[in-house]
C-alpha cells in the first residue's frame, strides 16, 4: 500500500509505480491519496502527466493545522489498513501524509518502508525534519537516496535497515528527458522566454512565507532583482495566500512574471533554461543540480548537502543578499559547465528497479 498526498510525493513515486506495474512480478499495488493537496495543479495534473494510476481511495483530508491534518489522516487510514492488511506500507518523503501513514502502519504492526530515508537538515523547526526522523524510526525498510543519507541513518542506529538505492527523482528525470527535449522550445515560447534570460523562483517554506516581515523582505529583494533580470515565479498556494495579503510586487518593470503552480515538464523546462534558481524546496535543489542550473537556497540548512559541492547550490539566509548573489551567478557562465562536470550523487536513474527488488524480497 502506497500512501501519497502532496505534490513532491507524486513525482518521487511515479517511476516506482511504473516499475512495480511493469516488473513487480506478483507485487500488487494499492495507492491511497490522503488529499493533503487537492487543487488540480497540485495533484491531478501529476497523475495525468506521470501516468500514475488513480488511487483506490482519496481521504479528502484537505488543509488544516498540523495536528488536525495528521490526526484526520490517521483516523481515515486506519480502517483501510486494517481491511487491506498490506504486506508493506510504503511512504515517500517527509510530509504530514508520510508521518500519518507511518505512525498508523507502525501501530498496526504492518511493516513500513520509507522512500527517501535518511535525509537530515538538522533543523527540527522544519515540520519535514520531524516527519522524516519519526518515519525513519518507525520503518523496517529504509530506501536511502545517497551515501550521506545512509551515514545519517547509521549515526542514528538504523544502518541495519538501510539500503542505498539511489534517488527516484533521478529516475523521474531520466524518464522525462526525451519529452522535455521535444517540448521545451514550445514551452519557452509560450512563456515568451528565452534560454538564460530569466531567473526562476519557487518559495513555500513556512519559515519564509508565513512571517509577513520576512516575506516582505524577500519581495523587496525580488523587486530589486527584477529591475535588471526577468523573474519567473510559479506561486505555491501557501505563498499565494500570503502574497495577496501583503504588498504586491512592483509591476512597473514588466520583468516579474507570477505564474500558477506548473506541471512537471513545464517546471523542468523553466528550470533547465533559467540562468539560476532561487528556491526553498528540497526537490528543486536536487533537480537544479541534475539539470546543471546554479541554485540559491533561501534557507540556512539543507537536507541535500551534496548539492553544495563546487558552489552548485548556495545557502542564503538573509534576503538582502539575494540581488547581488543572483547577479553574480547569472553572469558567471562557467558555473554551469562546472556543475555539469560533477558526478551526480543521486544515482544512475535506476533506483526504482532496486527498490522493487527489495520490496519483493522483503514482503
Ligand atoms: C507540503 C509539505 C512540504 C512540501 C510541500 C510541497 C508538510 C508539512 N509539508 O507543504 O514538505 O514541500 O507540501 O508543496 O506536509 N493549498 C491549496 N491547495 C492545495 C494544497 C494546499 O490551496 O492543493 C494551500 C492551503 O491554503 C494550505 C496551504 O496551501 O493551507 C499549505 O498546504 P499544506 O498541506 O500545509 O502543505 P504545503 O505548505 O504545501
Amino acid at each position: 500500500m502506497l500512501v501519497v498526498g502532496a505534490r513532491p510525493q507524486l513525482i518521487k513515486c511515479a517511476p516506482l509505480v511504473k516499475e512495480i506495474l511493469a516488473r513487480g512480478r506478483g507485487l500488487e499495488l494499492e495507492i491511497i491519496h490522503t488529499g493533503q493537496h487537492y487543487d488540480r495543479e497540485m495533484s491531478a495534473i501529476f497523475f495525468q502527466e506521470l501516468g500514475i494510476p488513480q488511487p483506490s481511495a482519496n481521504l479528502n483530508v484537505g488543509s488544516a493545522s498540523h495536528a488536525k491534518q495528521t490526526a484526520i489522516m490517521m483516523t481515515r487510514l486506519e480502517p483501510l489498513m486494517i481491511k487491506a492488511r498490506p504486506d508493506i506500507v510504503l511512504v515517500p518523503g517527509d510530509t504530514n501524509t508520510t508521518l500519518a501513514a507511518a505512525v498508523t502502519a507502525a501501530k498496526l504492526t504492518i511493516p513500513l518502508a520509507h522512500l527517501e530515508a535518511g535525509l537530515r537538515s538538522g533543523d527540527m523547526n522544519m515540520p519535514e525534519e520531524v516527519n522524516r526522523k519519526l518515519t525513519d524510526h518507525c520503518s523496517s525498510l529504509l530506501f536511502a537516496p545517497t551515501k550521506t543519507a545512509v551515514s545519517n541513518l547509521e549515526r542514528e542506529g538504523l544502518g541495519g535497515l538501510a539500503y542505498l538505492t539511489g534517488d527516484t527523482n533521478a529516475d523521474a528525470l531520466r524518464h522525462v528527458m526525451p519529452i522535455l527535449a521535444r517540448m521545451e522550445k514550445r514551452i519557452m515560447k509560450r512563456h515568451r522566454l528565452s534560454s538564460r534570460n530569466y531567473i526562476l523562483v519557487t518559495l513555500h517554506r513556512p519559515s519564509n512565507v508565513d512571517n509577513p516581515a520576512r516575506l516582505t523582505r524577500i519581495q523587496n529583494a525580488l523587486n530589486k532583482v527584477s529591475k535588471t533580470l526577468n523573474v519567473v515565479f510559479p506561486v505555491h498556494p501557501r505563498t499565494d495566500a500570503r502574497l495577496v495579503k501583503l504588498t504586491t510586487f512592483d509591476d512597473e518593470t514588466k520583468n516579474m512574471k507570477l505564474l500558477n503552480p506548473q506541471g512537471f515538464i513545464e517546471t523542468l523546462s523553466l528550470l533547465k533554461n533559467a540562468s539560476c534558481l532561487l528556491t526553498d524546496s528540497g526537490g528543486m535543489q536536487k533537480e537544479s543540480f541534475m539539470l546543471h542550473t546554479p541554485c540559491i537556497t533561501l534557507r540556512s540548512t539543507t537536507e541535500w548537502p551534496e548539492t553544495l559541492v563546487g558552489g552548485a547550490n548556495r545557502l542564503v539566509a538573509n534576503p538582502e543578499e539575494i540581488p547581488k548573489l543572483i547577479s553574480d551567478i547569472s553572469y558567471d557562465f562557467s558555473l554551469r559547465s562546472q556543475i555539469k562536470k560533477q558526478k551526480s550523487p543521486f544515482g544512475d536513474g535506476h533506483a526504482s528497479a532496486r527498490i522493487v527488488k527489495l520490496l519483493r524480497e522483503n514482503r
